[in-house]
């Protein structure tokens, strides 16, 4: 039986496939997540994976709706996995919103789903890490978001030559549309043929903007000049006073194809332009109005960053480090009549701490010895009867080679201060 198309196996390493992905690196790049949100002062929260599908129905945007992996359960409700985590955020916040002090800040690593053509980078499923900041219409709180970003992709060893967040905003191409007199019922036409500006051919482009009243030279040039609005400037001047500068620039290609934004808005690529987006956030002032029925009014804003990019770019620059089982201790257990002593000693290594390991069942010497070199163990452990029949503990480093006797009580505390 084969598992879905569009859907990962993670296995420990060393990989046994090419086809496989590693668990080892799914779960390090979580630890740095999680480990950066922490250092900003984000909360974690999670929410269920099923959702009713009218939440992502309601704001998500044409593009994400035909993605649901939607379906009715036995109840006959129409529920979906969720393709995405904001709409859930919008509605965890706006049902305790007084609860907590603002502005609020959380994070999540949900995975979701989305039933998308497979292609390079495009799974249907991923997991990614979203934080969100509620409660604060500051341009502050924009530039200490995509600080985040930034500094989560730098713990991951990437640098400003290997990445850079292309900064936009919704309000400037709104400032842009009525200006030069766009007619408001083809706003909508105007910023979807924005948002395919990269991928669509010439002629089509041309097409699509002259059907919404506008040429392609006039919206070229416009993003040529790339004219930072005040809010934009308010971003980059303190991204800058933390020397995060040169990881952004303005780039009003971006425009975010989810229909929920409302102002600044950015996404993370790698400098090389040779793989999809690592990332995508902005504003979205209104979602939490409109998921709560006008209850609830806050100021928002959020990134999501998928693993499926990340991975592929960490893999090209060589910047995953060798995963391997990190065996602290292997206790070897040679004389069978030693096992329950072993076993204690296991376990007391285990309590402190230490990842130890040992043959389940009785084996030749030679072939557990054989398996703590497999597993890169760094010390072993060996129990030995001593002349008077007391039992003492050999431990042996084996990077070193060298060889220390105590008493059995006394291995844990020596280890953990190797
Ligand atoms: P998004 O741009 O749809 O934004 O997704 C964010 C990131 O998730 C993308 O840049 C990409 O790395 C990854 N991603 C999306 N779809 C797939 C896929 N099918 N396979 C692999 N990776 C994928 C959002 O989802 C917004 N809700 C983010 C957000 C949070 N905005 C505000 N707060």
């Amino acid at each position: 039986m084969d598992r879905l198309p569009g859907f990962r196996d993670f296995y420990p390493e060393p990989l046994p496939h090419e086809d496989v992905w590693s668990a080892d690196a799914r779960q390090y790049i979580f630890d740095k997540w999680r480990s950066m949100a922490r250092r900003y002062g984000f909360r974690e929260y999670d929410g269920p994976p099923l959702e009713p599908l009218e939440l992502f129905t309601t704001k998500s945007g044409e593009e994400i709706v035909g993605q649901l992996y939607n379906f009715v359960d036995k109840g006959e409700r129409a529920i979906s996995l969720r393709p995405e985590m904001t709409p859930t955020l919008a509605r965890m916040v706006a049902a305790h919103e007084r609860a907590y002090k603002k502005p609020i800040k959380w994070f999540a690593i949900p995975q979701l789903f989305r039933y998308e053509r497979q292609q390079k980078g495009r799974l249907r499923e991923h997991f990614q890490f979203n934080a969100d900041i509620m409660g604060e219409k500051d341009p502050a709180a924009d530039a200490e978001l995509i600080a985040l970003l930034i500094d989560t992709l730098r713990s991951l060893g990437l640098t400003a030559e290997d990445f850079v967040i292309r900064l936009s905003s919704r309000n400037a191409w709104h400032d842009f549309f009525t200006q030069n007199n766009g007619d408001p019922a083809k706003a909508y036409d105007f910023y979807q043929a924005i948002d395919k500006l990269e991928r669509d051919e010439p002629e089509v482009k041309q097409k699509k903007l002259a059907a919404v009243g506008f040429s392609l030279e006039q919206v070229e040039s416009f993003i040529t000049a790339a004219m930072p609005t005040p809010e934009l400037e308010s971003i980059l001047g303190n991204l800058r006073a933390r020397s995060l500068g040169d990881y952004v620039q303005i780039d009003y290609r971006i425009i975010r194809g989810l229909a929920y934004y409302t102002g600044p808005v950015f996404e993370a690529f790698d400098r090389k332009g040779q793989l999809r987006a690592i990332a995508g956030g902005g504003r979205y002032d209104n979602l939490i109005k409109l998921l709560s029925g006008g209850k609830v009014d806050l100021p928002a804003l959020g990134f999501g960053m998928g693993d499926v990019v990340l991975i592929e770019l960490l893999k090209a620059r060589g910047l995953l480090p060798a995963f391997d089982a990190q065996v602290e201790a292997f206790v070897l257990i040679e004389d069978e009549t030693l096992r329950n002593d072993s076993l204690r000693l296991v376990s007391e290594l285990r309590a402190a701490g230490l990842v130890t390991e040992y043959s389940l069942t009785p084996m030749k010497p030679d072939k557990q010895f054989k398996r703590a070199m497999e597993l890169k163990a760094a010390s072993t452990v060996r129990l030995e009867r001593g002349p008077s029949g007391e039992v003492v503990a050999k431990v042996k480093n084996l990077k070193t080679r060298e060889e220390t006797i105590s008493i059995p009580g006394e291995v844990a505390a020596s280890l953990q201060k190797a």
